[in-house]
């Protein structure tokens, strides 16, 4: 029998990982939005509630809004004979770096899914609710609602045709993701972005994503730890989010193997081993830091998580 109300949970995610921009990513365990979508005989989509943290930043604009474009285009992929309500409980910030966006994407395009009588695959799902983040971010990224449907470490093999690669990371592998209140758009943010990029620099990211994926699949922390870096992005970006090397040096001293910037910014990630740590204390050095500058941090210190599902 079809149901006809649904609700699920979509989790943050961190994209880039320094070194894999537009292409890698990681689902985190919180925070999440949780998306309803009600099946009603209307057609199309409308966003009947938008609820919790930066609510009044979401756009209501079903054209503009990433859960309900996404879950437009499961509903017209499949053939779909009825409408949706669909409301939206905000856990992860907008402007975040955090996939706020992707999240709502993600959910969107999920429990659309979940309302059809024939459902479509992750990676139907993928195409889907990367058109629901272009609504917001101007391009067409997958890089954070490929790890929240999917969960785990996420690979964007291709873009033309879309195909993600899912790993699942090493059970140990820790991440601490500091949160400061400061606002960042990915549209503003992606404006920075260089036009070419220096041979030597390609040479050196080539390395370090490549070795950070074989980190992934082999479970290997300190390698990941190692592969982070990166020359191109998050140096034009870093003066989008005061403090940030000042944040990732102490990450660092507090025992991370790798702190970068998450996303777009402002969040700073961290990772680390958690069968050495339990994170903690990079968590409380990331906010001493931005709290002695008068800055409000929200911290979250966990291992990385699941992709999408029904509440
Ligand atoms: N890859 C995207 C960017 C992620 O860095 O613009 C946005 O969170």
């Amino acid at each position: 029998m079809s149901i006809d109300r649904v609700e699920v949970i979509a989790p943050a995610t961190i994209a880039n990982l320094g070194s894999g921009f537009d292409v890698f990513g990681i689902a985190l365990k919180e925070p999440y939005d949780v998306i309803g979508a009600k099946r009603v005989s209307e057609p199309g989509v409308r966003i009947v509630d938008v609820t919790g943290v930066g609510a009044n930043r979401v756009a209501l604009d079903t054209k503009r809004n990433t859960a309900s474009v996404a879950a437009s285009e499961v509903l017209k992929r499949g053939n779909a004979e009825f409408g949706l309500d669909i409301s939206i409980r905000k856990g992860v910030r907008p402007c975040s770096g955090m996939g706020s966006s992707g999240a709502s994407a993600a959910g969107g395009a999920f429990a659309a899914n979940l309302l059809l009588d024939k459902q479509m695959s992750l990676s139907d799902l993928a195409i889907c609710a990367a058109l629901g983040e272009q609504a917001s971010s101007g391009t067409l990224h997958a890089d954070n609602v490929a790890p929240s449907l999917y969960g785990g470490f996420t690979i964007i093999r291709s873009y033309d045709p879309l195909e993600v690669v899912n790993v699942a990371p090493p059970a140990s592998l820790g991440i601490v993701a500091a949160l400061p209140d400061i606002m960042v758009s990915t549209k503003d943010a992606r404006g920075l972005l260089p036009k070419s990029v220096e041979m030597r620099k390609l040479v050196h990211t080539v390395g370090q994503a490549s070795s950070l994926a074989v980190g992934m699949s082999r479970g290997d922390v300190q390698l990941i730890g190692r592969s982070v870096s990166d020359v191109i992005i998050e140096p034009v970006r870093a003066p989008l989010v005061p403090h940030l090397k000042e944040a990732e040096a102490a990450a660092m001293k507090a025992g991370a193997v790798a702190s970068f910037l998450g996303g777009s910014g402002p969040c700073v990630a961290s990772f680390f081993d958690l069968s050495i740590l339990d994170g903690k204390a990079i968590g409380e050095a990331v906010r001493r830091v931005f709290e002695s500058k008068g800055v409000k941090v929200d911290v979250w210190v966990d291992g990385w998580g699941k992709g999408c599902r029904r509440v």
